[in-house]
């Protein structure tokens, strides 16, 4: 986060008033959590009266600093003089538990301040998570806070420091204040802060808590072009007003700016240095001016060139909040004007800036978080990478455990092997309901093997072999092994061979096992996958979830292969229902594979278009993997365009193809936030149904909310920046494609002399005007020429070497309409015995959308 201005500087700390002393509360402020990190004692802070408390109970990792002596002295206030450092681990993180819990809406404040306290003199840079989710990156020399409104999504909250390579990370002070009424809440996302203004003050430097209730900081401010006024009459704060669950203080909206005389309008801009943000603007304004009788201050607010504009009039004393709709641009700029009906100037008593940020990451699922921290406490685990989320954001994972992704991510396995574990097996461990493979083999656990390891739904693998258990296996364990002793291989259904192993290694060790069998080539394995990567907005559960043995059956085990991609088998099967569907496993020697299978499901879960080829459900257990799509029974376009293929497909059933698939590809770009690039278009991945509707298929190489390196951040600007030049990518394929219905040739065309790009093969003959010789001969001249003459130039306008000159979407749409249009009225008109071809048609007037191809 570039910002021009800290929003509370060092100065303003340091001019703080001495000396001022408050009765000294006994009981910690209600709501407040205030941590002075680094320091040795709790104290309460006698400037505002806040007790501060140490780091202890909320981070276990880091070690305490103090400042350099050289700059102690310019501080008075106690949090700054020390600070926490973080020499280890990639992610350290301080967890909260406020008394209110999840669903409610918080202050979080970090303060930062370097003062050269490893002697290094040099401020390093580091990242600041909420929960899963980016927040800022901290790299300031200056005394800093990074302030931010949040809905909490879990009863804890964690504020983590990610070691980003750039120096060691550190933090002076974490705040939290819990926020009632729910203000400042703004779907799901955070609101952070940039600048908050107490306008018009001139005795404060700034106001703070005891004043402000929930401890927000209001920085003085005053602008040179406009007047400044205030008053002593109390606010209005009645609860039937505005301002009244904001608890904006009086003393802020007391003191105000106006400008000069009514007719000047007060003006404000700035330059965000992103100019993807989304600012949010909340104004405070009061009428703090005793007017004559009848007269009113009214005025209106604009926010870039009318993108907002709301108008407001004041009466006497009573606040009024304005709080704007996301803005954003390169330039962002606000006026406040006069109406004429008002005769005075307009006011402002106080603003807040912030930005909007998406909470894209979705944390895992609470139960097993719990779970897993259960287990963490109980037998004192300490690991670098063991804090904040068990799975998110997949970088920071933590070691010994693997995830499935979705929404919300699972755990699925944990090995704690060889760790050390003392004492009993850990009850938390009932509550990992999705894990599948679980080895807790040589440590020092002792007691009984528990019958809740029976209960655990998922379980497959579990190794308990190394340590000091005792007793008898329990019965219900005992009922999932078969009747043979050692190692046993018995398939139960079908070709899913689900295979109990007992291994006796002698009385203090037990081992059970459940081995599950690849379903392509009967090889018995038993690794686990990381179904890592992206959470996106993911929910699994709106698609119906499969079991392997489901698979099996609705593929009547596997029996008829309708396909092969890079992924593995597509399978031909059909559902209770008598529905047809599609079947694509995931073959298991397609590591490489995984993670666009996993791409293509989780967009497929989220973005639903007639022209997109739908998910029905899924199947995801242990090593079998399998999306369950909608059948398509006419194929893919290539295999009709072929010349092997009888039946010819014709220009309308060609124009109409392009359109659907047109349709398709429109929506991803343009319909979706943020937009999809499908990266790998092209007419083996078009797909037809009974109807010879087409619908696109394969999105495994497709980009949205996974970038390159990971997933989890989707609003960042350079992910927009590659949207953009990737959208003109597919617009590029999408032309390769109409050059393929126009000509009927492949991409790359084989000959004997050898290969030729189709682009390469067309081009000479368009440069002469030669469209009849470029025409698939199959179609027989059964077109108008004039539609195929404008689908070329439609193809023609996709394909420039420059992105930039490439046509968008929306435009190559409409005009393929146009086209289709076209050969419609010329094919009716050869009905109604007008042989004569038109070429130029009047297509305003006509009703695509009524016409039974148009859909
Ligand atoms: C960092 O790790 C080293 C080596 O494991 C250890 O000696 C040191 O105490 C650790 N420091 C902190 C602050 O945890
Ligand atoms: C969270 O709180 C809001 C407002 O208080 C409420 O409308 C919403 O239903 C709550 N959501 C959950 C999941 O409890
Ligand atoms: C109000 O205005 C008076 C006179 O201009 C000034 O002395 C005083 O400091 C102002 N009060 C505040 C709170 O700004
Ligand atoms: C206000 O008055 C000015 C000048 O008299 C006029 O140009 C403007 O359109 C008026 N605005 C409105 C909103 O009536
Ligand atoms: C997690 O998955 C990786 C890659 O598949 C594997 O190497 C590792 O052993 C797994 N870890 C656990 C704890 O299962
Ligand atoms: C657990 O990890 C150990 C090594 O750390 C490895 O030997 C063992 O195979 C793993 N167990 C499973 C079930 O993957
Ligand atoms: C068991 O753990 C010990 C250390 O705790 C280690 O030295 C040994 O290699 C481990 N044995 C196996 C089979 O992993
Ligand atoms: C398991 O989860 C349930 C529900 O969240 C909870 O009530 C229970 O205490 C948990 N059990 C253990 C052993 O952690
Ligand atoms: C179970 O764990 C032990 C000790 O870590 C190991 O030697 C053994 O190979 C494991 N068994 C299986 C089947 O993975
Ligand atoms: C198992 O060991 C525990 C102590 O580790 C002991 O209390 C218990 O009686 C033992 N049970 C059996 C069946 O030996």
């Amino acid at each position: 986060m570039g910002r021009s201005t800290p929003a509370f500087s060092f100065s303003l700390l340091a001019s703080l008033a001495l000396g001022f002393v408050l009765v000294v509360q006994t009981q910690q402020n209600p709501g407040f959590i205030s941590i002075d990190c680094g320091a040795t004692n709790a104290y309460i802070e006698k400037e505002n009266n806040i007790a501060y408390q140490t780091d202890e109970g909320f981070i276990d990792s880091g070690k305490n600093m103090q400042i350099s002596t050289e700059v102690i002295y310019r501080t008075s206030l106690q949090l700054s003089k020390n600070l926490r450092s973080f020499p280890n681990g990639t992610r350290n993180c301080y967890t909260l538990r406020p008394d209110r819990g999840k669903n409610n809406t918080y202050l979080i404040r970090a303060s930062f301040w370097y003062g050269n306290y490893d002697g290094k003199n040099q401020t390093p840079s580091f990242d600041l998570y909420i929960d899963t989710n980016y927040w800022s990156t901290v790299g300031s020399s200056i005394f800093f806070n990074e302030e931010m409104m949040y809905v909490s999504q879990a009863d804890d909250i964690q504020v983590c420091l990610v070691n980003t390579g750039n120096g060691v990370p550190f933090i002076s002070a974490l705040e939290l204040r819990t926020l009632g009424d729910d203000i400042y809440r703004l779907g799901s996302g955070f609101l952070q802060l940039h600048w908050r203004y107490d306008i018009g003050q001139s005795s404060k430097t700034y106001i703070r808590y005891p004043i402000d209730v929930y401890d927000r900081i209001w920085t003085a401010k005053n602008y040179n072009l406009w007047f400044i006024l205030n008053t002593t009459y109390a606010i209005d704060l009645s609860e039937d007003n505005d301002a009244y669950k904001y608890k904006v203080p009086g003393d802020v909206v007391r003191t105000a700016q106006r400008s000069m005389k009514a007719s000047s309008p007060m003006y404000l801009q700035w330059t965000p240095s992103i100019s993807t943000n989304r600012w949010i603007v909340y104004f405070y304004f009061v009428e703090i001016e005793r007017l004559a009788d009848g007269l009113q201050r009214e005025f209106t607010i604009s926010i870039n060139d009318n993108q907002i504009k709301t108008t407001v009039s004041l009466e006497y004393l009573k606040p009024v909040i304005v709080v704007s709709t996301a803005v954003t641009g390169s330039l962002i700029s606000f006026s406040i004007e006069s109406t004429n009906n008002s005769g005075h100037p307009p006011i402002l008593n106080a603003m807040e800036y912030y930005t909007f940020s998406d909470l894209s990451n979705v944390p895992t699922a609470q139960d097993d978080v719990k779970a897993i921290n259960g287990i963490k406490v109980m037998y004192y685990i300490e690991r670098e990478s063991w804090q904040g989320d068990p799975c998110v954001p997949s970088y920071y994972k933590w070691d010994s455990l693997n995830y499935s992704y979705g929404n919300p991510p699972r755990i699925i396995s944990l090995n704690l092997s060889s760790s050390g574990l003392k004492g009993l097996i850990a009850t938390s461990i009932s509550n990992l309901t999705a894990v599948v493979s679980l080895d807790l083999s040589n440590n020092s656990l002792t007691g009984s093997v528990p019958d809740f390891l029976a209960q655990m739904p998922s379980l497959r693998v579990l190794n308990l072999s190394g340590n000091n258990l005792n007793g008898s296996l329990p019965q219900t364990l005992l009922k999932k092994k078969p009747k043979k002793k050692g190692i046993s291989v018995a398939p139960i259904i079908a070709s899913v061979a689900a295979v109990l192993v007992l291994i006796s290694l002698g009385a203090p060790a037990v081992l059970w096992i459940i081995k599950r069998r690849q379903i392509q080539n009967g090889a018995a394995v038993t690794t686990t996958t990381t179904f890592g990567g992206s959470t996106g907005t993911l929910e699994l559960s709106k698609n119906r979830h499969f079991t392997s043995t489901e698979v099996a059956r609705i593929t009547d085990n596997f029996r008829t292969i309708i396909g092969e991609g890079g992924f593995g088998k597509v399978y031909f099967g059909r559902l209770h229902n008598g529905s047809q569907v599609a079947v694509k496993m995931l073959s298991q020697s397609s590591k490489q594979g995984y993670k666009e299978f996993y791409r293509e499901a989780q967009l497929l879960m989220v973005v639903h278009h007639r022209n997109l080829v739908s998910l029905i459900g899924y199947c995801e257990e242990f090593e079998n993997t399998a999306l369950i799509y909608e059948f398509m029974s006419n194929g893919n376009v290539r295999q009709h365009l072929s010349a092997r293929n009888p039946n010819v497909l014709t220009w309308s059933q060609r124009l109409q193809i392009a359109i659907n698939a047109a349709q398709g590809l429109e929506y991803l770009h343009n319909g979706c936030k943020p937009p999809i690039i499908h990266r790998d278009l092209k007419t083996p991945n078009i797909l037809l149904n009974e109807n010879m509707q087409a619908k696109i298929c394969d999105f495994g190489l497709s980009k949205a909310f996974v970038t390159e390196q990971d997933s989890y951040i989707s609003t960042c600007p350079e992910f927009h920046i590659l949207g953009h030049s990737s959208q003109k990518s597919d617009i590029y394929s999408f032309g390769i494609v109409l050059f393929e219905l126009i000509t009927g040739h492949p991409a790359i065309i084989r000959s004997p002399e050898g290969s030729m790009h189709i682009l390469h093969w067309v081009t000479p003959f368009i440069e002469r005007g030669d469209i009849q010789s470029i025409v698939d001969p199959r179609l027989n001249d059964q077109f108008n020429i004039s539609s195929v003459q404008k689908a070329m130039e439609i193809a023609m306008a996709c394909v420039p070497m420059n992105a930039d000159e490439r046509a968008d979407m929306n435009c190559v749409l409409s005009e393929l309409k146009e086209c289709l249009t076209v050969e419609i009225i010329s094919g009716r008109s050869q009905r109604m015995g007008n042989s004569e071809r038109r070429s130029e048609f009047d297509t305003t007037t006509m009703e695509l959308d009524s016409h039974p191809y148009a859909r």
